[in-house]
């Protein structure tokens, strides 16, 4: 387990997800979809599973809920490069089905090997599956825009992009909450760049 740790990678976790059979949604998808972004990201999106578009391209984010989240990264001022796009699970649920708990905690290693790899500043939950998955929390409604630290790291949590898709009112949430997100990364550069001077 050390020894593999040591020569971890994001292409090695992205390899072993695309051949993984750990649980039953190896049998219905068409591609694995690891995840994509720089090693240097600073926010990592956790979203909820891949779905059609994404199981047909091996790709996260790249149907109607990407334009969405790229709409949103765009108006936050957010750079591609500097986040890493993924999900609680690796492969399509049938008929976009929520995760079922055996299958989230099969592909559970993979996330926190990427995690552990990319060490973000910041890890943005998107929706309730992640938020329940990696925090053992609710609902979002009640707790978006907030940044809660656990075990060292900041978490940032907001609305599923594509709940913006259902409820218009929702779209202006996630709007604000990527810029209070943005806001918050700029916050983290100024105190490093500050640590330099002392
Ligand atoms: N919804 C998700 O949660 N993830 C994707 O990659 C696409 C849609
Ligand atoms: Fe493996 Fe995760 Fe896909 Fe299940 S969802 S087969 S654990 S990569």
């Amino acid at each position: 387990m050390a020894a593999q740790k040591q020569h971890d990678s994001l292409e090695k976790v992205a390899a072993e997800v695309r051949g993984c059979p750990l649980c039953k949604l190896s049998r219905s998808r068409k591609n694995a979809v690891p995840g994509e972004g720089q090693l240097s990201a600073k926010i990592m999106f956790i979203g909820e599973a891949p779905g059609k578009s994404e199981d047909e391209k091996g790709r996260p984010f790249v149907g109607a809920a990407g334009r969405v989240l790229d709409n949103l990264l765009e108006k936050a001022g957010i750079g591609r490069s500097q986040v890493f796009i993924t999900n609680v699970v690796k492969c399509r649920p049938p008929n976009n089905r929520v995760p079922e708990e055996d299958e989230v905690t099969a592909c559970r290693p993979y996330l926190d090997r990427q995690i552990a790899l990319i060490r973000p500043k910041v890890i943005c939950i998107l929706g309730r599956t992640a938020y329940s998955s990696l925090l053992g929390g609710g609902s979002i409604t009640a707790n978006r825009g907030k940044i809660v630290e656990r075990a060292g790291q900041k978490y940032f949590l907001t609305f599923h992009p594509a709940a913006a898709i259902y409820n218009k009112n929702l779209l202006s949430a996630l709007e604000a909450d990527l810029k209070k997100l943005a806001n918050e990364i700029k916050k983290e550069e100024g105190k490093h760049s500050m640590e330099d001077y002392l």
